[in-house]
């Protein structure tokens, strides 16, 4: 059977009004790109095994006609945008230090830059919530995992912020500057990792030097494994911070509930937030091989494209799915957002200790904290959603 074709969408749909209409007409629909989308949890799980779909290497350069510069070479290189055995070979050294003691090591100063961002805008009348602090914490947080001094710092949350924009279709103009931006933070990357090399350093980074070099990755492998560590850390966390306080400002019973007991409900926050209005649209794939899903014909060398959104609201899964509710006991142990397979996220632990430290301080320091302005909008079901401005003011 052929896979049904979406209706166009309307202006006025968010992308939850999208994903009931496309939904309602089957379980594999192919959306205006011809992309090949799916709705529930099981599904998703199951086509990012590499039995059935591969990660897609540089077929979205090629498309646009690019085969050289610093964004293919982002993408020839990356262990996001790669399969085995070379995928193994770049995410080994990283999967290895980066999880739950680095985290436990990093907590002081994670608590403590948390709150200083927070001191510094209390009672300051309005603030764009996502750059003045998810976007500051997110860059920060990575920057710190990576030893940048400090004086480097607006510099390279400038960088990254801009650097990121070449992942997404963009105007002309902006792909130019942005690829220039990623050309800069490569070369600061590159730098960064010789000055480790040269000092001998037993840090995060003379650690990741140390087993690269056993795997066998050559310089730039080496170099875009740390790009990829960057810009991964940076846009996801500003804007799970952004969406998971919106939608606590939005259900402020929920925010009342949150600030009066945190020890108890902040994992269910921190959930619940990264659930409700995601800030990953979709895990995109290719087929691997020709296909038939749920009864659908799938060539080989389909774009497929399982909706995270949907995924987080699979009313198999969650009860109610559309309240936001942060005492919900239904959470997957694996959190859907973080993705599935040989892929998934490499810094959940990092990100939820920053959403945690950040939530906390604003609980203990900010509670009467409230929006100023509509608020913002999470847009898109590629892999990274954008979002918008979040006006609001810190208060004590
Ligand atoms: C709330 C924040 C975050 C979310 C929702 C998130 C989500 C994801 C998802 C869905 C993937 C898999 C993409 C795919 O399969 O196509 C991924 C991969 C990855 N993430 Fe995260 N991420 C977050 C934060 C972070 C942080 C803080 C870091 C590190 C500083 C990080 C590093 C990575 C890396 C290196 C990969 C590539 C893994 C691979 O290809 O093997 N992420 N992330």
């Amino acid at each position: 059977m052929n896979a049904p074709q979406i209706l166009p969408r309307e202006e006025s749909w968010t992308d939850h009004d999208y994903v009931r209409h496309a939904s309602a007409q089957g379980a594999v629909v192919r959306d205006r790109h011809g992309i090949f989308i799916t709705f529930s949890l099981k599904h998703m799980q199951q086509l990012v095994a590499p039995a059935l779909t591969r990660q897609m290497e540089t077929e979205t350069m090629a498309i646009q006609g690019i085969t050289s510069g610093p964004v293919f070479e982002l993408f020839q290189n990356s262990m996001l945008f790669s399969n085995a055995p070379a995928h193994g070979r770049r995410r080994g050294p990283l999967a290895r230090s980066f999880a739950v003691p680095l985290v436990r090591q990093l907590r002081p100063k994670l608590q403590q830059l948390a709150r200083a961002l927070i001191e510094d805008q209390l009672n300051n009348g309005e603030i764009d919530f996502r750059d003045r602090i998810g976007g500051q914490l997110a860059a920060r947080t990575v920057a710190m995992v990576l030893g940048v001094p400090r004086a480097d710092l607006p510099m390279v949350t400038r960088l990254v912020y801009s650097a990121i924009r070449a992942l997404s279709v963009r105007s002309p103009q902006v792909l130019a500057e942005a690829a220039d931006d990623l050309t800069a933070l490569n070369s600061y990357v590159a730098d960064l990792l010789e000055d480790h090399k040269s000092a001998g350093s037993h840090d995060f980074l003379g650690d990741y030097l140390k087993r690269a070099g056993l795997t066998g990755l050559d310089g730039i492998e080496t170099r875009m494994q740390i790009v990829t560590l960057v810009l991964a850390g940076s846009d996801t966390t500003r804007g799970a911070l952004t969406s998971t306080l919106s939608q606590l400002m939005q259900n402020r019973d929920q925010w009342e509930l949150l600030c009066a007991d945190t020890d108890r409900h902040i994992q269910g926050a921190i959930s619940e937030g990264l659930r409700y209005d995601p800030v990953i649209g979709a895990l995109i794939r290719v087929a691997a091989k020709d296909l038939v899903f749920e009864g659908v014909a799938i060539p080989e060398g389909s774009l497929i494209g399982p909706l995270v959104v949907a995924a987080l609201r699979d009313p198999a899964v969650y009860e109610a799915p559309d309240r936001f509710d942060i005492s919900r006991t239904d959470h997957p142990r694996w959190h859907p957002v973080f993705g599935a397979g040989e892929h998934r996220c490499l810094g959940e632990a990092l990100a939820r200790a920053e959403l945690e430290e950040a939530l906390t301080a604003l609980c203990q320091l900010a509670p009467k904290t409230v929006l100023t302005g509509p608020p913002p909008q999470l847009r898109g079901l590629g892999a990274t959603r954008s979002v918008s401005e979040m006006p609001c003011r810190l208060v004590a």
